[in-house]
């Protein structure tokens, strides 16, 4: 249907539910409708100009402290095609339209009388490069619902900032971005890579959408597009439709090599039917997704077990490139939906079923095109739950202060009694002591690997990052000839990433390894060239007599940082230690942009996939670290928390953190806040929580790892109902309750995929199949015993949903 085509449709539609008011507005609102979705018009809410001509071009103000993104970066359009959806583009490149509706509350009305099963988003969260305070990776926004009975919604999101150290990826990148010189260090042109994202949002599709209101603007979002899927009812079958086919740079069979690797194709399938309509319009037939072409053999069909309506799923495909085809070239790939009971499919596809994608893993190259199409692998993926940053380097620093690793920083900023830090320190240890001092006296004398290993194994860690250099530049590995300023050469005299890392091998060869790696460090001679902000570089000057200048210990004269000091160390990390990750930070100059590529494929040589975290200094990243612990819904990209110690990366936190973890969670983060006793011990009281929490996964495993966040989010808590989270895997479904269910039942109102053969029980319970019914008001109820409850070692209550 062509644009007229919808227009005129449209015209009548309103014409009958009586808004012929609408009509004239109504033909621009809708650009055109496609498969790959509805572009909605956002001429009349345009209120900023994005893409600029150059320093000079003043209609140009992206932020409101007039920057602005290059336009000869920008691209073209009208169309633009992201996820497998097509985007209007604003009109970047007429110099004198606005491009940009920098959101407050705008109502974006919507004229076509039809559910929607999901928005999609071109937008990037306003971050302030020059003003740290404000200098947020991200930004939480929601958009709301309204619908034409009245009734409303809201979707909460996660978009990352245009501008920042640590990148957020996106579909829409420039190289640089026009400055504020005012408050740019001077400059008129910023090369940093600035970014547009995509994010996407269900729409619950009961009742056709009346409009749609964008954030507030204190949540300080800029919007480009915005797209629809429509609804398809009007049919009896499940309404399958493949939003994206999506080829991977990742592989399957871990410790396969080249050509020997099973490539994962990644497709996403949507069944349109609206939300309401009977469950006839489930996919309730166990399908394998399979891809047809002739450059490429599916070795492992992809699953799809239940899809419910206004659902969605990613499907996993394994393929291999056929012999003589090249890593990297196009083919047509065709998906097909295979029933297992032929007779008994409820199931089409519906419009496009054949893609053209690259086909196979090519080599790694140190440039950005390359290093972004690096995505974290499937053990990270499914892991869920690591331990993180280990410190071991404050543990010479003085115990009670609750950053220990920022004292050096907070001993000489601000010198003087106005830092508790430099209080403290006087008072304890005396004017003469400096920070250096603490090295001798840290001897990690009971420290004992295994013991740590072993607590991470039971705790059901899947990984562990330890820090191997935290901004003191004190490294806990064998820096070779770019330092002497280590564990090998100071304090205990072990090399502990070695000794831990060995023992991990050993014990427990499942626990992957990582390291925590420091790109600057505070008061490295080394660093003063690239010094800004809390990261000066050039050693510290004496926080009491302010002469120059503390040692800083075991410093080897080099000529640069970035080469003499950080690449080696890396590289150390990269092929002496193994590491499967690299979880670096603050980012700012790295070498990692040069050597990325050349670490991926030697992992990749021996089988293995590694992965990284953005704020490597790079443009791109396997996954993004906000350093806070709720979202109002996941980001679209691959994420991780790390409040402290992240003790709780678990699928589910994708919304609240359980807060009846707190307890064991918080006692956790002291592990690493206070850092084990300076003679390596972990003492009991840090032991238990982890036990604890390793007993419950033990238990409830299997609603965590392995498992990916739902499409639908939690609808919001209403009276009465239980608060829940939702994880899903291909055979079943997970609630957990963090709230202990009342009055022996578990209510939700969620629109859980569930039909009436499927088992319900809990785990670590008595393994009984439980009760389970919905209302008319759409809410489950599960019938549970106190005594099961009493059974469950913690404040969260995972059921599992097995599909019959
Ligand atoms: C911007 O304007 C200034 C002052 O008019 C001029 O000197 C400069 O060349 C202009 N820059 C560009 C890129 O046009
Ligand atoms: C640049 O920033 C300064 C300080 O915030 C502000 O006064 C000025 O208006 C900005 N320039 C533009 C072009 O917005
Ligand atoms: C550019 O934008 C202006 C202002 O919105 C508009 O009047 C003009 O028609 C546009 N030019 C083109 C070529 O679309
Ligand atoms: C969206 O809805 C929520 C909940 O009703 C409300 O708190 C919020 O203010 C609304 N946002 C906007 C921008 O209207
Ligand atoms: C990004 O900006 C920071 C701060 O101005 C600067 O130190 C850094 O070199 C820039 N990055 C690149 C790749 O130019
Ligand atoms: C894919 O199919 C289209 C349509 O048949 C054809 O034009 C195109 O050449 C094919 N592409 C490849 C890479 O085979
Ligand atoms: C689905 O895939 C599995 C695993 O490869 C295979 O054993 C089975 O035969 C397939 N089913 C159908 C109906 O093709
Ligand atoms: C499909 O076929 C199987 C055996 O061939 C039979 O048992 C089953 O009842 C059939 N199902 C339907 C829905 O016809
Ligand atoms: C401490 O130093 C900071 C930074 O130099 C200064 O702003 C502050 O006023 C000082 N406070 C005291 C109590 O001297
Ligand atoms: C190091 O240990 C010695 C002996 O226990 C103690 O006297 C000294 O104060 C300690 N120094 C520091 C800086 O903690
Ligand atoms: C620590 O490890 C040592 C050696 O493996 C073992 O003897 C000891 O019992 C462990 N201690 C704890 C608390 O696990
Ligand atoms: C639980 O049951 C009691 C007694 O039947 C009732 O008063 C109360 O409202 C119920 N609470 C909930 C949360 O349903």
């Amino acid at each position: 249907m062509d644009a007229r085509g919808t227009c005129i449709a449209e015209t009548m539609t309103s014409l009958n539910s009586l808004r012929s008011l609408f009509i004239v507005s109504l033909c621009s609102l809708v650009i055109s409708t496609r498969a790959a979705g509805l572009q909605v018009d956002l001429t009349s809410h345009f209120n900023a100009k994005s893409a600029s001509t150059g320093p000079n071009d003043t209609l140009a103000d992206f932020d409101g402290f007039g920057r602005a993104l290059p336009v000869e970066h920008l691209p073209k359009g009208p169309l633009f095609s992201d996820q497998g959806i097509d985007f209007h583009l604003p009109p970047f490149h007429n110099v004198s339209a606005l491009d940009t509706v920098r959101s407050a509350s705008q109502v974006i009305r919507i004229f076509k009388n039809t559910g929607f099963h999901s928005l999609h988003i071109l937008a990037t969260a306003v971050t302030q490069p020059s003003h740290p305070a404000e200098n947020r990776d991200y930004a939480l926004g929601s958009v709301n619902f309204t619908f034409t009975d009245g009734s409303t919604s809201t979707a909460g999101f996660v978009i990352g900032g245009w501008w920042n150290d640590n990148p957020f990826d996106g579909p829409i990148q420039t190289p640089f971005f026009y400055a504020n010189a005012t408050i740019d260090e001077g400059k008129h042109i910023e090369w940093n890579t600035s970014t547009i994202g995509y994010i996407t949002v269900r729409i619950p599709s009961a009742q056709p959408l009346q409009s749609i209101t964008l954030p507030a603007a204190d949540a300080a979002i800029d919007v480009f597009a915005l797209t629809l899927l429509e609804t398809s009812p009007h049919k009896s079958s499940a309404r399958l439709t493949i939003q994206n086919v999506r080829p991977t740079t990742r592989w399957m069979n871990s410790g396969a090599t080249g050509s020997g690797r099973i490539q994962v194709i990644e497709v996403t399938l949507n069944n349109l039917a609206p939300l309401s309509s009977p469950t006839s319009q489930w996919l309730t037939v166990p399908h394998n997704v399979t891809l047809v072409s002739d450059a490429l053999d599916t070795i492992v069909p992809g699953r799809v077990v239940r899809l419910r309506t206004n659902d969605q799923i990613v499907v996993k495909i394994g393929v291999k490139a056929r012999m003589g085809v090249v890593p990297g070239k196009e083919a047509n790939v065709t998906v097909k939906l295979v029933p297992d009971r032929r007779n008994s499919s409820t199931a089409s596809l519906d419009g496009r079923t054949t893609w053209t994608i690259p086909v196979g893993i090519e080599d790694w190259q140190n440039d950005d095109s390359s290093l972004s199409t690096h995505e974290p692998p499937d053990w990270y993926e499914d892991g869920k739950f690591g331990i993180f940053g280990v410190y071991a380097v404050p543990a010479w620093a003085p115990s009670g202060k609750q950053y220990a690793e920022w004292y050096d920083w907070q001993l000489h900023v601000p010198a003087n009694s106005s830092s508790p830090t430099w209080v403290h320190h006087k008072e304890t240890y005396g004017e003469n002591v400096v920070y250096d001092d603490f090295i001798a006296n840290w001897t990690a004398s009971n420290w004992n690997p295994d013991n740590w290993t072993d607590l991470f194994a039971a705790a059901g860690a899947k990984y562990f990052v330890l820090t191997s250099k935290h901004h003191d530049g004190f490294a806990l590995f064998d820096t070779g000839d770019s330092s002497n300023r280590n564990s090998i050469e100071l304090g205990p005299k072990r090399d502990i990433v070695k000794d831990l890392f060995e023992s991990a091998k050993t014990r427990h060869p499942d626990l992957h390894r990582g390291v925590y790696f420091s790109l600057p460090e505070w008061y490295n001679p080394a660093y003063g060239p690239y010094g800004r902000r809390d990261w000066p570089g050039n050693p510290a000057l004496n926080a009491y007599t302010g002469e120059c200048c503390d040692p800083f210990v075991g410093y080897v004269e080099v000529a640069d940082f970035i080469a003499d000091i950080q690449k080696p160390q890396m590289e150390t990390l990269f092929y002496q230690y193994d590491t499967d990750i690299l979880w670096c930070d603050i980012g700012g100059p790295s070498a990692f942009p040069d050597i990325g590529g050349d670490w991926y494929n030697y992992a990749a040589s021996q089988g293995r996939q590694v992965v990284m975290n953005n704020r490597c200094g790079a443009n791109q990243s396997d996954f993004v670290t906000p350093e806070y612990t709720t979202f109002a819904s996941p980001p679209f990209q691959k994420w991780e928390t790390n409040a402290g110690l992240d003790p709780f990366s678990y699928g589910y936190n994708s919304d609240t953190p359980p807060e009846n973890y707190q307890n064991a969670s918080s006692v956790i983060a002291e592990l690493i806040e206070y850092g084990p006793m300076s003679d390596g011990t972990v003492i009991s009281e840090e032991r238990e929580p982890l036990l604890q929490v390793g007993e419950w996964l033990s238990k409830a495993g299997n609603a965590i790892y392995g498992t990916r966040a739902w499409f639908i989010q939690p609808a919001d808590q209403t009276e009465g109902l239980t608060d829940v989270r939702f994880t899903t895997t291909t055979s079943a479904f997970y609630i957990i309750a963090l709230s202990r269910p009342k009055n022996g039942t578990l209510k939700t109102m969620a629109p859980i995929p569930i039909l009436p053969m499927d088992r319900v029980r809990l785990l670590g319970g008595s393994d009984a199949d439980l009760t389970w019914s919905i209302d008319e008001t759409g809410v489950l109820s599960v019938d549970i015993l106190d005594e099961e409850l009493d059974l469950v070692n913690l404040p969260a209550w995972a059921f599992e949903v097995v599909y019959a």
